[in-house]
């Protein structure tokens, strides 16, 4: 076992209006013991209207849930109608920002060259990237899976410093596997997150490789987390839909229970 402590991440994509949002942290917080949060570090990522209000609610309980975003730009301020700088989400206590979701890429137009920019700023601006890559079912059904996930790995750490890339987190997750219930095998899953690790290696050396932490996401539910979060190189996990029910979302970051028998 390595001694990444695993994280865990709920990303609530375009659901809870702020009132919701407010309810689901503080039923999270009835849910989680001491000791979840001792092994496992959790985060948020409600919508951008959010999270003041959440921010507010896990401080104001001292609930130990750190608070993340789903998206951000990477220049600080300007002429950009819509968008949220890193700056704005450091101002809120935001820790963990997630770039480069397939969602982005795929319904938005958000390109390689983007997803660099974006984690370049977010780490400027001193929180940590969630950087996301994965393949389409095409794309593994023509055996490019491996081809397309490190050539995201490759492009969206470049130029990046290797003491930075080892405190980012990767999230691999199968394009085919969110929101279908379709989950990758473990097997898989341990793959492509070990071919993420080679990859990190070789463009910011062994010791970033080792410490950076990497998720898997697409369909993670309190049934499959288990075996996916015991496979060495999965040191986490990205999770969807079941990340709007808190307790769903709870007995995945209480794997080890099931996993222990207890
Ligand atoms: P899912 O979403 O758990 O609903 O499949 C995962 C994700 O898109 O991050």
């Amino acid at each position: 076992m390595s001694d990444r402590k695993p994280l865990i991440s709920g990303n609530w994509k375009m659901h809870q209006n702020h009132f919701e949002a407010i309810q689901l942290v503080q039923k999270l917080s009835y849910v989680l013991t001491n000791e979840d949060v001792d092994a496992v570090d959790v985060s948020v990522h409600p919508p951008f209207t959010d999270i003041r209000s959440v921010q507010t609610v896990l401080e104001a309980d001292r609930i130990p849930v750190s608070l993340g975003a789903q998206h951000c730009h990477w220049e600080e301020k300007g002429a950009f109608t819509g968008e949220v700088s890193p700056l704005m989400l450091a101002k809120l206590d935001v820790e963990y920002v997630i770039c480069g979701h397939s969602e982005r890429r795929e319904l938005f137009g958000e390109t390689d060259d983007d997803v660099n920019k974006k984690v370049h700023a977010i780490l400027k601006a001193g929180m940590t990237p969630i950087m996301c890559c994965g393949e389409t079912d095409a794309e593994r059904e023509a055996d490019q899976a491996e081809e397309k996930v490190s050539g995201q790995v490759r492009a969206g750490l470049a130029k990046v410093k290797p003491d930075q890339v080892a405190g980012m987190v990767i999230a691999y997750e199968p394009i085919w596997a969110i929101g279908t219930g379709k989950t990758a095998t473990a097997e898989d899953a341990q793959a492509m997150c070990a071919l993420v690790r080679a990859t990190v290696s070789e463009v910011a050396g062994r010791e970033a490789a080792d410490s950076i932490r990497i998720q898997y996401g697409g369909s993670v539910k309190p049934n499959n987390a288990p075996e996916l979060m015991t496979q060495p190189d999965i040191d986490g996990a990205l999770v969807g839909g079941a990340s709007l029910d808190a307790d769903d979302f709870g007995r995945i970051v209480q794997y080890r229970l099931v996993e222990s028998g207890s």
